[in-house]
């Protein structure tokens, strides 16, 4: 794949950027973070980081890399170098591939559990089994180091093999119909969260907004979360944006992108916290929740071995979709660099799966991993690149490149990047380093 390959439309691109913006991001972590640091407020501040700091720097990077058309290292270098600046903007992109392998490590072991869980609804293990076996049987799994390594292998294996085929090739096609298949199936839960879980205390919990309980560390995971889930401040979307179509609208573009990505994540939510309630289990019970609360609802539910197969099916090949855009800008930058894909995918995804394996065996590897990646390393990067674009590159070369003309909207979104979005991450920084 070349850099003068691009996707085969506008939407193609929405695709295959959605494809990586939807994963356990928002089916898994969101609904367990949300319990873990209290619901409303926590959600209200994720939102606004969203629209405030996610959808800015999202315009940004997908500028970046159409108009770098390379990886984000030379994307970046090549664009500050034509700005007059230095070359060194490129290690912006570097140690967004390091987050991205970062990433990966744990990643890879979430989705080898949906793995796992697709085998277990296939041989109905949680079939209308009662609530404290479903909890005791996540809690087997993660004691099970071997079936861990067993799902996480398959899944790192199948990571590699697309990735090596290039990804302008097949992914487009399949998120096609598999996204809107896995949002049909949110909807399904929903509706037996509506009739069989306590609805009225899911919403409480999930949008009455009462902001003792925020500490500075919500409102700093709340922002990590907000790049996390729309994969951003490394390099990600940027390495997408590489084979961005011609002149297309990145704005509107962004816009679809990051409210698909919000909807699935408060309907995953909404699916989960009704049933949370209404069978006596904890919200903030940990990364377990999706794993226990959905079962509940599948083993209860007429075809529901059937329904939990293409569920966690549906939840993997979301996982999938993710990381694949997780290997793929080390894997650009690699191939510019004359390594064949086929090593450089296998060598990458090797590293991520030595990670994975001490994720697996120590939970302190995976628990740092993600606090580190998340909540530090891409709101950094988010920084950065919202510096570069705003700061280091001249304004004529911003509004010529990202194409959202001269008017209002331009104008909104150029003032947001310089001022509110980096001065925004530098006080949640500094706030929860308890400096302010
Ligand atoms: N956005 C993905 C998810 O929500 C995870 C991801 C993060 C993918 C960063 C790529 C880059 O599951």
């Amino acid at each position: 794949m070349t850099a003068n390959v691009t996707w085969k439309s506008r939407w193609t691109f929405i695709l295959a950027a959605t494809g990586s913006a939807v994963g356990l991001g928002n089916i898994w972590k969101f609904p367990y973070i949300t319990g873990e640091y209290g619901g409303g407020a926590f959600v209200l501040i994720y939102l606004a980081c969203i629209l405030l700091i996610g959808i800015p720097v999202m315009i940004a990077e997908i500028m970046v890399g159409r108009a770098g058309r390379s990886d984000p290292v030379d994307s970046m270098s090549s664009l500050g170098q034509a700005a007059g600046k230095t070359a060194n903007w490129g290690a912006v992109g570097a140690i967004g591939i390091l987050a991205g392998l970062m990433i990966m490590m744990f990643y890879s072991v979430v989705a080898g559990w949906a793995l796992d869980y697709v085998a277990q609804s296939l041989s109905g293990s949680y079939h209308q089994a009662p609530v404290e076996q479903i909890e005791k049987s996540f809690s087997e799994l993660l004691s099970s180091p071997y079936e861990q390594l067993f799902w996480h292998s398959i899944f790192c294996l199948i990571t590699a093999s697309i990735v090596a085929g290039g990804v302008t090739n097949g992914i487009g096609k399949s998120v096609d119909i598999l996204m809107p298949v896995l949002f049909g199936f949110l909807l399904l839960l929903l509706g037996y969260s509506w009739f069989n879980g306590d609805f009225s205390a899911g919403l409480h919990f999930m949008f009455d907004t009462d902001f003792s309980k925020l500490t500075s560390e919500a409102v700093l995971v709340a922002m990590g979360h907000a790049f996390f889930t729309l994969s951003l401040g490394m390099g990600a979307i940027m390495a997408y944006g590489a084979y961005f179509p011609g002149k297309a609208s990145i704005g509107k573009t962004v816009l679809t992108i990051a409210a698909l990505d919000t909807v699935i994540a408060l309907v995953a939510g909404m699916a989960m916290f009704p049933l949370v309630f209404a069978n006596d289990l904890t919200p903030g019970q940990g990364p377990g929740l999706m794993f226990v609360t959905l079962p509940i609802a599948f083993s209860n539910m007429g075809g529901g071995q059937f329904f939990g197969t293409i569920f966690f099916a549906l939840v993997s090949i979301a996982a999938l979709s993710s990381s694949i855009s997780l290997i793929e800008p080390g894997v650009a930058w690699l191939e510019k660099r004359d390594v064949k894909r086929v090593f450089s995918t296998f060598g990458l995804t090797g590293i991520a799966w030595l990670g994975g394996v001490a994720c697996i065996f120590y939970g302190e590897v995976f628990n740092a991993l993600d606090y580190i990646t998340a909540n530090i390393m891409l709101p950094l990067g988010g920084l950065m690149i919202a510096l570069f674009v705003g700061r280091a590159l001249s304004k004529n070369t911003v509004e010529e490149e990202v194409g959202m003309g001269t008017g209002m909207l331009f104008k909104c979104w150029w003032f947001v990047l310089r001022y509110l979005a980096p001065i925004g991450i530098i006080l949640i920084f500094l706030n929860s380093l308890k400096l302010i």
